[in-house]
């Protein structure tokens, strides 16, 4: 039995491990739970789960969450608040496996000390790795952890990538990285027409159900940025080997292109409940209730370029990866507040690019030298942006 800590329990990511995890009982156990706001999801969770711990960071709500558990069949789940609570579920010696699941950088702290302590760490928090990078990646390695990538693309390149490879490592006789993209809702919009798309069009992904803040950097093309930068650490690939393709079927989760001409992919239902068992799994193989692909319903796989016009936060992302430095980090605040912004009907869609373009513009880069420099960096990026938020 593997001991399992799932960060970010109630999210998207969350359920669908859940689920994994429901369907293979018989090989793990739920150590910890955690939650940000939904606290009936964690309770309910908690009496299905019985986990030993269930963290919400914030101590009134975590204590409407004692109060509720202890009226319950789950009463012998502890829960603990405080941010500093994540770190301890995360690294806690019981542990085998960390599912990296918050989203944005409130993640970065415990996807970090599940590094630290050695975990087998399935990151599916990928701000956490675009905002702190080679100290991530060092940090992996240092301690002897496995990274295994969540997110189906990276997880379809790991699939692809030569037996033995590690992540952090670079591999010989690959010639690039092809990262598949669906495009987003509103990849055959005309560019004219995307000032004035709404949240609800936004958030409404052709392929995905996912969280609200992912949704929108799908639809802004930043979810792709994003990935290139976390595949750029992960598989020590400089920016201009990895080719962005926009794939709209999502069924070719990405591939590897070799120097002989091979061309490995990994495809699937766009499911994540794939890429989790095979990464909670690996290197076995388990079931994930995923149905299998039919490829009577998927006869039309078709690729094309992106257009950088329309999608400015693809571009933003390749320049950020060539700067490296606090550059990445300051996107990704930036890009944090402004997809905020817009969830919040504050800002419009088509302001997204126009505030992380500002927040670059006016930032120095400085060498990301401590996590440290990486919480300052992120922290004043945020109050920047919320300022030219406030006059764009
Ligand atoms: N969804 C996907 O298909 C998908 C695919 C690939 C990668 N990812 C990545 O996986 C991560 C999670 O995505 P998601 O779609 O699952 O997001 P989501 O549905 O919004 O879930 C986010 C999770 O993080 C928790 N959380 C939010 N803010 C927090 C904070 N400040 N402190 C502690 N916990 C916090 C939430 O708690 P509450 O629910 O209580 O608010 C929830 O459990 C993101 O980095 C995303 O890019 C997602």
């Amino acid at each position: 039995m593997k001991s399992v800590c799932v960060l970010g329990s109630t999210g998207s990511i969350g359920l669908s491990t859940l689920d994994v995890l429901r369907i293979n009982q018989q090989s793990y156990r739920v150590f910890a739970l955690t939650a940000n706001r939904n606290i009936d999801r964690l309770v309910e969770q908690c009496l299905e789960f019985k986990p030993c711990f269930a963290v919400v960071p914030d101590e009134q709500l975590a204590e409407q969450c004692r109060l509720k558990i202890s009226q319950s069949a789950a009463a012998a789940t502890e829960v603990i608040s405080g941010m500093e609570s994540l770190e301890f579920v995360a690294k806690h010696h019981d542990v085998d496996i960390v599912v990296a699941a918050i989203v944005g950088a409130a993640g970065l702290l415990s996807t970090l000390a599940a590094a630290q302590a050695g975990k087998k760490l399935l990151l599916a928090n990928k701000e956490a790795l675009v905002i702190s990078g080679d100290l991530l990646m060092s940090a992996v390695k240092d301690n002897n952890a496995c990274l295994l990538p969540l997110d189906s693309e990276h997880n379809a390149l790991f699939q692809c990538m030569p037996a033995g490879y590690q992540a952090g490592q670079g591999a010989a006789g690959i010639r690039k990285l092809i990262l598949t993209a669906s495009g987003g809702p509103f990849l055959n919009k005309p560019a004219a027409e995307l000032r004035n798309v709404t949240v609800e069009q936004a958030c409404a992904h052709p392929n995905w159900s996912m969280g609200r803040k992912i949704s929108v950097d799908s639809a802004t093309m930043m979810n792709k940025g994003l990935e290139l930068i976390e595949a750029s650490y992960l598989f020590a690939m400089p920016a201009d080997l990895i080719e962005v393709l926009v794939h709209p079927q999502s069924v070719v989760h990405s591939m590897v292109d070799y120097i002989d001409g091979s061309v490995l992919a990994q495809l699937g239902n766009p499911d994540m409940r794939t890429p989790i068992a095979h990464a909670l799994a690996w290197p076995e193989r388990q079931a994930s209730g995923v149905s299998p692909l039919d490829f009577m319903l998927n006869k039309q796989l078709s690729f094309a370029a992106p257009c950088y016009e329309k999608f400015p936060c693809l571009r933003l992302a390749y320049e950020v990866l060539a700067t490296k430095g606090s550059a990445p980090a300051i996107l990704n605040a930036a890009n944090e507040v402004a997809v905020e912004g817009f969830l919040n009907k504050k800002i419009r869609f088509t302001d997204i690019p126009v505030l992380i373009q500002q927040a670059l513009d006016t930032s120095s880069i400085e060498p990301l030298d401590s996590i440290d420099t990486v919480l300052r960096v992120d922290r004043v990026t945020r109050e920047l942006t919320m300022r030219n938020m406030e006059s764009i």
